[in-house]
């Protein structure tokens, strides 16, 4: 059994002095008990928590670090930076090379514009789609998570339902209950928001269709509203341009996050020069927002997404993991489903309504130090080498193991039983 004192003395201390201990998605209340709340340290494809116990991490801060904790090259431009300074009076020269590096990477963009967060840049989209044309409706395919802002926040407390008088909910990946979401909106529809392919937790993800693209595409023309990709999570991850170039579909807006200074606080939004004018009329600021060190080690990230292999990488390791588990789950008599794309996976067993073989699972995986998630999608770095990943695939197989000896012993997470009324 791992030590795990540390960790369980600053749960301890976080319940005084921290609501519910922690919240947000990287509260552990969901996951199984071998999960640990709180890290020490990390670096390249490893991370440690408090008590010193590493894991090979399939997490990556649920997505920011690409190219692995602690990147060389890009810790030392971040370095670098922040010997001249960081949140200054007014944003340094690392801002205009940022967006300089942005708008030459993503073929829609014409213009950029950072913030700190995923929700900030989700956000801004709405406001900057609703300046185009002064008009109001957003549309948002239901159960699809574009941050914690009052419009979007998956959890209903504090949050009025004026917060979303605008916001119109449609079918993910369904044609016809977009084009009648449209319809019943005529005349005020602002933008359509999505995100580029289903990523929801605890739930199978899928690609949409090039039809469902090209609908929502050709439905914003007619409307003159804004197409909004959401790549917060995706970006980067599936290509070097936006997710659904592969469809030829250009929106009009992008949001991007998480991974696209490498660990470092910064988000951002894209726009196209036919939004350019509606983006200069609103109001959004920051005091972090225009922080150079950020920008600076994103300036960094962009130069190595544009001349390393690193997505070619990802993809083969992640298609190696997935591989690997589907002979070892096939061996040892489970039956899973690994969905959406082989650098995002999502591992879900069959006929565990009740989320109780994937959490014992994960929970062999974590003893044995491997970081997987139960129901949220994992994250392909690009630090993992071939030695991590046979280390993984010795672990997950004892994992398999364990979870058939201890499967009459398993049982449901309280907090889920509670929420799937079992
Ligand atoms: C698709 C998507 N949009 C927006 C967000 C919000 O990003 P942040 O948590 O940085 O505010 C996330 C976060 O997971 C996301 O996955």
């Amino acid at each position: 059994m791992r030590n795990r004192s540390m960790d369980a003395e600053l749960r301890e201390r976080a319940r005084q002095v921290i609501p519910n201990g922690m919240y947000g998605h990287e509260s552990v209340r969901l996951l199984p008990a071998e999960f640990p709340q709180f890290f020490k340290s990390a670096k390249g494809a490893r991370i440690r928590d408090v008590d010193d116990n590493e894991y090979i991490d399939y997490i990556c801060a649920y997505g920011p670090n690409l190219f692995g904790y602690g990147h060389e090259a890009i810790e030392r431009a971040a370095s670098a930076q922040r010997e001249l300074g960081d949140t200054m009076n007014g944003p340094g020269a690392p801002m205009v090379e940022f967006a300089e590096a942005m708008v030459a990477q993503i073929t829609h963009a014409d213009w950029a514009m950072f913030c700190k967060n995923g929700s900030d840049a989700t956000s801004m989209a709405l406001v900057v789609a609703r300046a185009y044309r002064g008009k109001r409706k957003i549309l948002v395919a239901k159960g699809t998570y574009h941050g914690a802002a009052p419009w979007c926040t998956p959890y209903p407390g504090g949050i009025l339902p004026e917060d979303r008088a605008h916001i119109v909910y449609f079918d993910h990946n369904d044609e016809q209950s977009l084009a009648d979401a449209v319809r019943a909106n005529e005349g005020d529809i602002a933008g359509i928001i999505a995100t580029p392919f289903r990523h929801e937790v605890f739930a199978d993800q899928f690609e949409p269709g090039a039809d469902y693209a090209a609908t929502a595409r050709r439905l914003c023309d007619e409307a003159d509203a804004l197409l909004i990709i959401d790549e917060v999570r995706a970006g980067f991850r599936l290509a070097r341009d936006c997710s659904w170039a592969k469809f030829g579909i250009e929106p009009d807006l992008t949001c991007w996050g998480k991974c696209i200074a490498n660990g470092h606080p910064i988000s951002a939004l894209l726009g196209s020069e036919k939004v350019r004018k509606a983006a200069t009329e609103i109001f959004v600021t920051g005091s972090f927002w225009f922080s150079a060190v950020p920008m600076a080690a994103g300036v960094e990230t962009l130069r190595q997404i544009r001349e390393t292999g690193y997505l070619e990488r990802t993809d083969a390791m992640g298609q190696k993991l997935r591989d690997g588990l589907y002979a070892q789950a096939d061996a040892h008599g489970f039956s899973i489903r690994q969905t959406g794309p082989v650098v995002m996976p999502q591992v879900l067993f069959d006929e565990d309504p009740t989320f109780k073989v994937g959490y014992g699972w994960t929970s062999e995986c974590l003893k044995r130090g491997v970081y997987i998630h139960p129901y949220h999608n994992m994250f392909m770095s690009d630090a993992l080498t071939e030695a991590d990943m046979d280390m993984t695939l010795a672990a997950t197989d004892l994992a398999f193991e364990a979870l058939k000896r201890n499967f009459d012993t398993l049982e449901v997470h309280p907090i889920l039983a509670t929420r799937l009324g079992h």
